[in-house]
């Protein structure tokens, strides 16, 4: 994945915090590039994954401002007294996960 950007400004709420958002699937096409954009922005990041130990997080982790992003494990089929730990102290969410795949019986 492409660097958004290597300096990233300060993002602040009225109280001062830099905001933390919560971005579901953030292995996938559009979760990854979410994740990159909020980092470049300035903002805090959790990022949910089926595997913590999956190939697709050391993309996450070598991101510009990865030191802003957390990674927890959580699986939307699964993961039920995961979800609401995922959320604690967020102030945005961003649900991208999606666990439905497009195929057609050509791919079988
Ligand atoms: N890509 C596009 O151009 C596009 C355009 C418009 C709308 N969308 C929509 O945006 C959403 C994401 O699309 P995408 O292209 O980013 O898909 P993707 O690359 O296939 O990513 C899907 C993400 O969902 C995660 N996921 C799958 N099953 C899960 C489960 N049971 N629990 C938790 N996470 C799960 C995957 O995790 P793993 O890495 O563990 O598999 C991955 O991070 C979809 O709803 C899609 O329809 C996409």
């Amino acid at each position: 994945m492409a660097a958004v950007a290597s300096a990233p400004p300060a993002v602040k709420q009225l109280d001062g915090e830099v905001p933390l958002v919560l971005v579901t699937g953030a292995t996938g096409y559009i979760g990854g590039w979410t994740v990159a954009t909020l980092l470049a922005a300035g903002y805090r990041v959790r990022g949910t994954v089926r595997s913590t130990t999956s190939k697709k997080v050391d993309v996450l982790k070598a991101l510009p401002g990865a030191d802003n992003l957390e990674l927890v494990a959580a699986d939307l089929l699964q993961s039920k007294d995961k979800w609401l730990p995922a959320l604690k102290d967020c102030t945005f969410v961003l649900h991208v996960a999606s666990p439905f795949f497009v195929g057609t019986d050509e791919d079988k």
